[in-house]
């Protein structure tokens, strides 16, 4: 994670009092043990999204506790999605909010908007629309995070590639011929 954004996250204590017993389960922990996006593990993933989707609800004079309650739980399912569960029906993009919801009902007292948010955070991939804008909120920020976490990663990987390197030597000479 971004040492700023990590320091500005930590830094805040109104949000770390919205999130404290949370963060601080030793379950909830169990998620730093998982990657989410390359070199992003599911717990500061999730810590990023429930910190955004707190500053816009916050800032819109919306359910901000929800957001950010719902946000740090909503990937909370606990196993390397990408290997096989044997245990597991269905594809890891339609079933982990509700896998997630549940594993977070066991430790939590959640209310029905942060369950709705946590089971319906894939949309549009899983096609039920969430029920409040806070849940809207949630999937929008969680696809720019998905997105932000891999986007260097990517472009190393590019950047890295022999081919890669010769076409770009090639449209670089072009261009100064220009
Ligand atoms: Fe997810
Ligand atoms: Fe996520």
């Amino acid at each position: 994670m971004n040492t700023y954004i990590k320091k500005l996250i930590d830094d805040d204590s109104d949000f770390q009092e919205i999130i404290r017993d949370i963060i601080s389960n030793k379950t909830v922990q169990k998620m730093k043990n998982f990657m989410q996006h390359y070199d992003t593990t599911c717990f500061d993933h999730c810590y990023v999204v429930s910190y955004y989707c707190y500053l816009i609800c916050k800032r819109l004079n919306l359910d901000y506790k929800s957001a950010a309650r719902a946000g740090m739980l909503h990937d909370f399912f606990l196993y390397d999605w990408r290997k096989k569960q044997p245990d597991r029906k269905g594809l890891h993009a339609f079933t982990h909010g509700k896998i997630a919801c549940e594993n977070a009902c066991k430790l939590f007292n959640l209310n029905d908007k942060e369950k709705d948010m946590i089971i319906k955070h894939m949309w549009p991939v899983t096609v039920a629309l969430p029920n409040s804008l806070e849940g809207l909120i949630l999937t929008f920020v969680d696809k720019y995070c998905a997105i932000s976490e891999s986007i260097d990663i990517l472009k190393t990987d590019l950047f890295s590639r022999k081919s890669f390197r010769h076409a770009y030597l090639v449209l670089s000479l072009l261009n100064v011929n220009i």
